[in-house]
Parts: structure tokens; sequence; C-alpha cells
């Protein structure tokens, strides 16, 4: 009893503290995900998407089912987990206990998902805009229902906002 108060009280903990780093566990909607992949952003086998705070792996499963892989990085333990368990049939799908915001992209990256929220939008963007500088190639950002202040996103499709995302000129005289 008093064991399985204190793993309870620990994974609350684990989930609470999330909100430090990064936005807390909320699922994308199925639906909308197949939406976003169809309408938006015409996912391929040629992609790779790296779900940045993968949750339980939804968006990984619905990219993998276009052809595409997809890697999600996850910083909750527990969703780690449960996206691997959930994805165990699917070898197209890699989950990696990581920070985001301090593990670089594969190079085979050409689209990153985030469900982030409003405070982390524009250092989320910059994130992404330094990581296509050091890839050198443009990456396609999809970010589900936060617009980042100040770029112009090249499509919206119901709460999902599509920006391509170049690398920054760096001044090498
Ligand atoms: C709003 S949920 C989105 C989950 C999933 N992408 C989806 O759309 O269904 C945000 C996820 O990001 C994870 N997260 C937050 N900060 C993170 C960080 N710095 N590095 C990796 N994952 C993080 C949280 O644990 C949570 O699972």
């Amino acid at each position: 009893m008093i064991i399985g108060l204190w793993l309870m009280g620990g994974i609350a903990l684990v989930f609470g503290m999330v909100v430090f780093v990064g936005a807390p566990y909320v699922p994308s909607k199925r639906r909308e995900i197949r939406a976003a992949f169809c309408d938006l952003y015409r996912l391929s086998p040629q992609d790779t998407l790296v779900d940045i705070g993968a949750g339980d792996g939804i968006v990984l499963r619905e990219a993998s089912r276009l052809g595409a892989r997809a890697i999600g990085y996850e910083i909750n333990p527990f969703l780690v987990g449960i996206a691997r368990w959930l994805s165990r049939h699917d070898a197209r799908v890699s989950v990696r206990f990581a920070n985001f915001w301090t593990t670089d992209l594969p190079p085979e990256t050409t689209v990153i998902y985030a469900f982030g929220e409003s405070r982390d939008i524009t250092r989320m963007a910059r994130r992404v805009a330094r990581e296509a500088t050091r890839l050198a190639k443009p990456l396609m950002f999809i970010s589900y229902a936060f617009a980042v202040p100040g770029q112009h996103p090249i499509k919206q499709v119901g709460a999902y906002y599509l920006y391509r995302i170049a690398p920054l000129h760096t001044d090498k005289s």
C-alpha cells in the first residue's frame, strides 16, 4: 500500500516536473494527425520525421503508416516505455530518452513535428533553425496548436502550421 502510494507519487512527480523543460503530456488527435500528413505536408517514404516530445508515440506510428521513418525524443521515461511498447512491432519507429533542447537531430531528418506550448514555440523554431544550419539543409517544421510569432507559415490546416526553416546565413568573413 505504502509502496504503491510512493510509486504513484513518483510517477506524478515525473509528469509534473516536465513543465520545467517543455510541454506536459497531451496527445495529438489521430484524425488531425492524418489530415496534417495528407493536406498540410504529404509525408512519404522519403521522409524522416522527428517528433520533439513524442508522448506515447502516436505521431510516430501515423508517420510510419505512410512509409516514413519516425524518431521520437521524449524526456519522460514512463512515456518512453509506453511509446516503445506501443510501437514494438513497427521497425520504422524508434523512441529515444532524450531532451530535445540538447540533442542533435539525425542527419537524415526532413520534418520536425512539435506539439509544444506558447512559451516555448519561438525557442523551438530557433533550435530547428540552428539544426538546419548545422545540417546545411532546410527542414520542414510542423507545429500543432501554436504559430511561430513573426514567421509566415507556408501552409495552415486546422490547428497545424507548416514552416520551411532554412539554414541561417553565417558570416564567415
Ligand atoms: C503536448 S505532448 C505531445 C506528445 C506527442 N508529440 C503528441 O503530439 O501526441 C508534449 C510531450 O513532450 C515531452 N517533452 C516536454 N519537454 C521535453 C523535452 N525537453 N525533451 C523531450 N520531450 C519533452 C512531454 O513529456 C510530452 O510527452
